[in-house]
């Protein structure tokens, strides 16, 4: 097969949990493009949402609520790419509140592993793929925001121990470490003064952007990436070197 046809995903079904928006919206478009079969997930009814779901199936998702997760593998009978874009953020010092580090430490970690635990035999039939967003959180951490540095952390381990537990199961497991990305996330850190301060340290001279991190999931996904597994991958534009 030529590396194009690798990217190709038609006749392939990929969930992408938050995809309603940022990053996420970028990835369903990519593997839409790609000629995935695409399913996202949101937070809110999709009509509350000014873009444009009609070519994907939309689910809603609480990735902190167990029943919620449950009801959405209950949705699906095949899958064969997971991505997993949802993740969360408290500022202002909520964090450091035992309620706020809780909250999002169950969102961002162990919401993510009761989400591949449900879909392991969906993913482990069809010898699929997780993908995952981490953070470059996750190697130089955020002083404002403990849980999620934390939780980012702990997603690439966590991705390193399903990796070597469910490689035999034919399941592969990985992350993407995304730099900064303009997303209703990272809506306070990206002033016109941040930016320009940004891009003149930052090796490729700009901020990231959704295509740039979708790029990277789609060849993880792909069996171009067929021996790639327990890996994460940094795109930050060298931001981090
Ligand atoms: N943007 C960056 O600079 C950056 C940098 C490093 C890592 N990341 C990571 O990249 C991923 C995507 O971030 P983003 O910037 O694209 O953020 P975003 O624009 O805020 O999108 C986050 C997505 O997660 C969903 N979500 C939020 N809370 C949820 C919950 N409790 N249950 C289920 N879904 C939930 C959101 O749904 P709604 O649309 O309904 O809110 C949305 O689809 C995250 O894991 C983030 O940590 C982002």
């Amino acid at each position: 097969m030529t590396a194009a046809e690798q990217l190709d995903f038609s006749g392939k079904r990929v969930l992408v949990c938050g995809g309603s928006d940022g990053i996420g919206y970028g990835v369903a478009q990519m593997f839409s493009r790609a000629g995935a079969q695409v399913a996202i997930t949101g937070t809110r009814d999709a009509s509350e949402y000014d873009r444009d779901f009609s070519d994907w199936a939309y689910h809603r998702l609480d990735l902190s609520q167990g029943e919620s997760v449950e009801a959405l593998a209950s949705e699906f009978d095949r899958l064969d790419v997971l991505v997993n874009c949802v993740g969360s953020v408290l500022y202002q010092q909520g964090e450091f509140e035992r309620s706020g580090f809780e909250k999002i430490m169950t969102i961002n970690l162990s919401g993510a592993m009761h989400l591949y635990t449900v879909m392991l035999p969906l993913l482990q039939a069809s010898r699929g793929c997780i993908v995952s967003l981490d953070s470059v959180a996750s190697i130089r951490p955020a002083w404002n925001n403990p849980a999620y540095s934390a939780s980012k952390a702990g997603l690439v381990q966590l991705t390193k121990s399903l990796a070597k537990k469910w490689g035999k199961k034919g399941v592969r497991v990985n992350t993407v470490a995304p730099g900064l990305v303009p997303t209703k996330l990272t809506a306070n850190q990206v002033t016109p003064e941040q930016e320009e301060a940004f891009a003149a340290t930052c090796p490729v001279g700009r901020f990231g952007r959704a295509e740039d991190i979708a790029g990277a999931v789609l060849f993880l996904a792909s069996p171009l990436a067929s021996y790639i597994t327990g890996e994460q991958i940094v795109v930050d534009g060298g931001a981090s070197l």
